[in-house]
């Protein structure tokens, strides 16, 4: 019996620092790194997110989300959302700002980029990464964007496994999310054009 209970004590342990560990794996921000995308165009955008640890599906959306607004003729500089990220944006038309979920909130390193930055009155997009459960995370986005000063045009929500699309199609989970964040690009830079 005492073994039995010594077992149960020993595995929950276990659970719970391997819980821990992957908690703060995914949510230890990333170094700064920077690219930019067609230097050449008069509109900009600046497209910030928090590099995803397993799948990379905010990454991916990152970039659908740039080739969205590349193909409404921005340049567009995507940049890692970490303590070097600038605090003070000027000079872009349109921000972006993607984000994973964790435990129903958007991931550390935004929350504490939005704690100090301000948009100095931006127009700025959010996109929602996660699993399936972001309404919570979304609504927090919402605020944060609004108290750092952007203007906020929308949050969309983009989810792993629960379905991206009401309507059903060949394509798979993945590529719906992927060919909605392209579009949210397009239609972004569109409206402000
Ligand atoms: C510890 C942990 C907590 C998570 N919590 C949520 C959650 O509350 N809601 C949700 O929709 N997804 C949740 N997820 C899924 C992540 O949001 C999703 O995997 C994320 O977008 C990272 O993408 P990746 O799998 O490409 O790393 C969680 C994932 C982990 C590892």
């Amino acid at each position: 019996m005492r073994t039995r209970i010594y077992t149960g004590i020993y595995l929950l342990a276990f659970v719970l620092a391997l819980l821990v560990s992957i908690t703060v794996y995914v949510q230890t921000e990333s170094d700064y790194t920077t690219q930019v995308y067609a230097d050449d165009r008069l509109k900009r955008a600046l497209v910030l997110y928090h590099p995803s640890r397993d799948a990379r599906f905010s990454n991916e959306l990152s970039l659908a989300f740039t080739s969205g607004l590349l193909t409404a003729g921005f340049t567009v500089e995507r940049a890692t959302i970490s303590s070097d990220t600038p605090d003070t944006i000027t000079g872009y038309d349109i921000v972006g700002i993607v984000s994973n979920t964790y435990f129903f909130r958007p991931d550390i390193p935004t929350e504490h980029y939005l704690s100090r930055v301000d948009f100095n009155g931006v127009k700025a997009v959010g996109l929602m990464a996660g699993a399936g459960s972001t309404a919570g995370a979304a609504r927090l986005l919402r605020k944060w964007l609004r108290r750092s000063n952007a203007d906020l045009l929308d949050v969309s929500e983009f989810w792993i496994l629960r379905p991206n699309n009401e309507t059903p199609t060949n394509k798979s989970n993945w590529e719906v999310a992927m060919d909605k964040a392209y579009t949210l690009g397009v239609q972004t830079a569109a409206s402000i054009l």
